[in-house]
């Protein structure tokens, strides 16, 4: 069994986009931007979104941060994504989610201009990645793609069964596994789904989003499977200084040794998963 060591690649990876970030200050007179919007006080978005400046900051970009309190009005935010769009400054920007309920998140996504939209949630990147046109990707199914690509991990032909439907994981994950340039043939499970253990045992390649602790179990997987495992769940824990940890949707002590390839959580799909963010904002600069 091989581990799958998302630091290591991230690492790689970033040094990469360090060097072409000298290449295009050189160019463009000045560094990528990358900007985030940030409603409330969240303990899980505050520590994303300053992961994603510290990043920023790591491989040479300049990096902004907007806060506004929970209480902000969708007005307001439409006006701040309106200044992003029209700042030639800024080459592209997020707005972390979730937000609280009075805002409608689908209308927030789609004010964003798409070619600043380096998290690839707007519905015309959406529908460019699923036509196979350059777009941005979001940011987890590219930080995979880029895993298996760098592990010479073969997906052509093979089996990929996707647990998860969501907008932001599953869904994108099965339209690149299935395009040709994977060349996988794409099973989506989720909610709805019956037979799902018999349908797992026939993946060659697994990729697990469904924020469900220990879902995936031995008996549920081939010998020799891949397994990507995105699920990233908050537990308490008193092992660990934070008094958190981050548990995965595979049951990882039981499955590994039956694997080819398998991620941990945490160090897996999750160091890539803000890389992606790096990468598209850097296209974005270009
Ligand atoms: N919340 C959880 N993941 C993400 C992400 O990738 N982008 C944004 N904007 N919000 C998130």
């Amino acid at each position: 069994m091989i581990l799958i060591d998302g630091k290591k690649v991230a690492k790689e990876v970033k040094e990469e986009i360090a060097q072409e970030t000298t290449e295009i200050i050189k160019k463009n007179g000045r560094a990528p931007h990358l900007a985030a919007i940030l409603v409330g006080h969240d303990g899980g978005s505050e520590s994303y979104v300053n992961f994603k400046m510290k990043d920023c900051q790591e491989v040479g970009f300049q990096s902004s941060l907007i806060r506004f309190e929970d209480d902000v009005t969708e007005k307001e935010l439409f006006a701040a994504i309106d200044k992003l769009n029209n700042d030639d400054g800024v080459d592209g920007f997020i707005v972390q989610l979730p937000l609280p309920k009075h805002i409608d998140e689908n209308k927030v996504l789609e004010a964003i201009k798409p070619e600043k939209d380096v998290d690839g949630f707007h519905p015309v990147n959406v529908g460019k990645m699923t036509a196979g046109l350059a777009s941005f990707v979001s940011a987890t199914p590219m930080g995979i793609t880029i895993l298996l690509k760098r592990y010479g991990i073969e997906t052509s032909g093979k089996h990929c069964v996707i647990l998860g439907r969501s907008n932001i994981v599953g869904r994108p994950m099965s339209i690149l596994m299935s395009q040709r340039e994977m060349n996988s043939t794409v099973t989506v499970l989720h909610s709805g789904s019956q037979n799902i253990k018999e349908i797992c045992i026939s993946a060659d390649i697994l990729i697990v989003a469904m924020g469900k602790p220990g879902f995936v179990t031995e008996d549920m997987v081939k010998d020799g499977a891949v397994i990507i495992d995105v699920g990233t769940t908050r537990i308490k824990s008193d092992k660990t200084k934070s008094g958190f940890k981050l548990v995965g949707d595979v049951d990882f002590d039981n499955v590994a040794e039956k694997c080819s390839y398998i991620t941990p959580v945490p160090g897996g799909v999750g160091p890539m998963t803000r890389l992606a963010l790096l990468l598209n904002t850097l296209q974005a600069a270009k």
